[in-house]
């Protein structure tokens, strides 16, 4: 009820002025995103690197619907890529694109904007020489973005998908993409999807999770297995064991479960942080606040006592 209310409030914007005219809130949102600006962008990277973690970096924004938008976007992606590369931090950097802050829910030609201006991205990232992986949003999109990933790999075949395990289509998804060279990015799925295309049940979800890396860790391609669940890792590192550790890697998000991401890589494991930054924090920080009633208590709380 309450997870279903917060992703509701994710798109209404009623509720985004009130959350965001909160000043209040600002504590807490900073606990999942890194800062405003590419600056903070590059010292949280720094940062995450210094202790042997990866990182990918998301510039926050979602369901553009202007072009000159999309294109700013684009040209906040393009300064980053050349600030990485400044600062000699493309070997562990790379950054993750909604294709929706791109152009993709434009509504005239949205896909075809959306895959030049990622390909623009795509670009960038190649002559500085590191990768791109697209985020994947609601099941509405998923086709659209599994199209667009199919033509950017063909200029750019590490081009990286996201899966979500609580699609019932996923399994077949994975199967899709699972073969060699293809870098595969699983979680479990952060949006309010329909019973008609989605596990509604956390216990359907994890078995679907698990169903799906089955797959990816079987096939020649590159896992990247996106949760915080401490089962899921378990049961992913199990099905890792027979292969190399640089053939798949772990992944979480910035601020959450940092001391377990830097427990996985001093074990010797790739474990890449996704480290969000930007002022367009609100979508995403009401996905983090849905994904744990904790989150709110939190949130509410920190409002009270200030
Ligand atoms: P689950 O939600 O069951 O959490 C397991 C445990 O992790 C919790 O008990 C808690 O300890 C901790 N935890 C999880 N979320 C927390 C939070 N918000 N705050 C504090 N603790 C928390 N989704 C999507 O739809 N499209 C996408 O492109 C992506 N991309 C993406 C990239 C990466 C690198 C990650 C890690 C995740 C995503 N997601 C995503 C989000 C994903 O779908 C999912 O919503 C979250 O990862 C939470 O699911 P868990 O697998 O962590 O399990």
């Amino acid at each position: 009820m309450l997870r279903s209310t917060l992703l509701a409030a994710a798109r209404n914007q009623g509720a985004r002025k009130l959350v965001e005219s909160t000043p209040l809130t600002r504590p807490v949102v900073e606990r999942f995103v890194a800062g405003d600006d590419v600056d903070a962008a590059i010292r949280a990277t720094a940062e995450v690197l210094g202790d042997g973690r990866l990182v990918t970096l998301d510039h926050l924004g979602e369901d553009t619907f202007e072009e000159s938008q999309a294109n700013d976007t684009v040209e906040a992606y393009l300064t980053l890529l050349a600030r990485l590369e400044s600062y000699g931090l493309t070997n562990g950097a790379e950054v993750s694109v909604k294709l929706s802050a791109v152009g993709q829910s434009l509504p005239i030609d949205g896909e075809k904007i959306a895959l030049e201006n990622a390909r623009r991205i795509c670009s960038a990232a190649a002559v500085v020489g590191t990768t791109v992986t697209l985020d994947m949003e609601d099941h509405t999109t998923t086709d659209s973005t599994l199209g667009i990933l199919r033509e950017l790999r063909v200029d750019f075949p590490w081009v990286g998908a996201v899966l979500q395990a609580y699609l019932r289509r996923t399994e077949q998804d994975c199967r899709d993409l699972a073969y060699s060279g293809s870098r595969v990015r699983l979680c479990k799925g952060a949006y309010q999807e329909p019973a008609s295309v989605a596990y509604q049940d956390k216990h359907d979800v994890d078995l679907s999770y698990v169903r799906c890396l089955k797959v990816l860790m079987e096939g020649d391609g590159y896992p990247m297995v996106a949760s915080h669940d401490p089962r899921l890792i378990a049961i992913a590192a199990d099905l890792a064991s027979a292969r190399s550790k640089d053939s798949y890697e772990f992944q979480m998000l910035y601020g959450i479960r940092p001391e377990e991401q830097r427990r996985i890589a001093a074990e010797g494991n790739r474990m890449r942080v996704y480290v969000p930054y930007g002022d367009e924090w609100y979508g995403y920080f009401m996905r983090r606040l849905a994904e744990r009633p904790a989150n709110v208590a939190f949130f509410v709380r920190s409002l009270l006592t200030k």
